[in-house]
């Protein structure tokens, strides 16, 4: 596989590097201690073209590919991991669908909002009780005439309370399983859409993910994306778009973790010397950087095959499973580094262990991602 950038790609890189260096290392701190949604760097992402990444540019975006999607979000995490999952939520989960599945109308409408920021997205897949099993789902959509009608419950939803677009999934059919589940484009402003909570999290305090309920939320015919009973599908495909960006949002967190632990390294002294001069740190720090590289490839494979139109379900679960579990040790490891200071909130790494965690857990657990990279080998999908 071709690995070198492109130049456009080097300059989406450049820009997000610049960007998160200048305005998010301080913000990324200060989201982790007040938990407050990052209203203001929301809308300077929107003023430089990053909420419409890979958005044609007939529909507002800056029409770049999955590759420079993939490089801004790690460089974005590097600083602050819930910038980058709201991006990637907003990006990935919103406004792919609509620009993979949506008709013309849809795009036209929904698209260059998005793109220049005014409209944040989310995604409403999961419910309290359908999480890794999205089939399950419980959420009524039932047409009469022009409207369809949505009651339901869904959970942990990614600028949930922000967002004016959602992607909602219901069941038009519930004799029909996973093929009964149609896909909507919803404005959050309909009457019938209400947060019910903010979820107390562990880690990425600036992203807010919410409880939703709708209640007879009228949703007009025209905001079905694709065909009833293509809802399952769209998901699983938006989710293979979506795994390649908390992949690189993982290599970024990792990045930090590698970063702050070299520097720690180099100047905490011990029996006389920098501890980056003996073998048990030297490598813990090799480790660190091998994986961080791979994490990336994977990750970068996974864009490419997505930015050539070629399925990459397989490549998204690896990229995902494979980064969020680096981060998982990276960040272990920087504490471990930092000794008891790294427990402490004076240093960044215990953010960046409870950050590494969520990209375990969403947009399909380890344990997920395993099954599906599984049913492909086995030739079972
Ligand atoms: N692309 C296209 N079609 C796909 C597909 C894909 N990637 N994956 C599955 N399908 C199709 C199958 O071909 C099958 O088609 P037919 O109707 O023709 O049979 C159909 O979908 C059903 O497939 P499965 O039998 O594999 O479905 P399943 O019920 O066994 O579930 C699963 C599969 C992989 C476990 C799936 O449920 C899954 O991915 N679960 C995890 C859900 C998840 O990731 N949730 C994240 C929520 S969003 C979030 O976390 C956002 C956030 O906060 C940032």
């Amino acid at each position: 596989m071709e690995i070198e950038l492109s130049e456009s790609q080097r300059a989406v890189q450049a820009l997000a590097r610049r960007f998160a260096r200048e305005k998010l290392s301080a913000a990324g701190v200060e989201t982790d201690r007040t938990h407050r949604f990052p209203a203001e760097i929301v809308a300077e992402l929107g003023r430089l073209g990053l909420l419409g990444i890979f958005v044609p540019e007939r529909f507002g975006g800056a029409g770049a590919d999955h590759v420079s999607y993939a490089l801004a979000i790690e460089e974005i995490a590097v600083e602050c991991a819930a910038t980058a999952v709201i991006l990637s939520a907003h990006s990935s989960l919103a406004e792919w669908p609509i620009l993979g599945v949506g008709n013309e109308r849809q795009k036209q409408y929904f698209l260059p909002r998005m793109a220049r920021g005014e409209w944040l997205g989310c995604f409403a897949l999961t419910e309290p009780q359908a999480g890794s099993d999205a089939a399950g789902i419980k959420s009524r959509a039932v047409r009469a005439g022009d409207y369809y009608t949505i009651n339901g419950t869904k959970n942990f939803i990614t600028n949930g309370p922000q967002a004016s677009v959602a992607i909602v999934f219901a069941s038009t059919d519930a004799s029909q399983g996973h093929r009964g589940i149609s896909a909507f484009v919803v404005e959050t402003n309909t009457p019938g859409w209400q947060v019910v909570r903010v979820e107390d999290k562990m880690g990425i305090h600036g992203a807010h993910s919410a409880q939703l309920s709708f209640t007879d939320l009228r949703v007009p015919r025209e905001n079905l994306l694709g065909e009833e009973g293509q809802g399952f599908k769209i998901a699983m495909q938006t989710l293979d778009g979506g795994r390649i960006g908390i992949a690189a949002q993982a290599v970024g967190i990792a990045r930090a973790a590698l970063e702050a632990s070299l520097s720690y390294a180099a100047q905490r002294q011990a029996f006389g010397a920098p501890i980056a001069k003996y073998q048990a740190i030297q490598w813990k720090l090799a480790d660190m950087a091998v994986e961080i590289d791979a994490a990336r490839l994977l990750t970068l494979r996974a864009a490419r095959l997505k930015d050539n139109g070629q399925r990459c379900t397989k490549e998204s679960a690896m990229a995902k499973l494979f980064a969020s579990e680096a981060a998982m040790r990276a960040a272990t490891q920087a504490v471990q580094i930092h000794g008891g200071y790294g427990y402490t909130r004076e240093f960044k790494v215990e953010r960046y262990f409870r950050d590494a965690k969520i990209t375990e857990l969403y947009e399909g657990t380890s344990e997920i991602q395993r099954l599906v990279i599984a049913n492909n080998i086995l030739g079972l999908r």
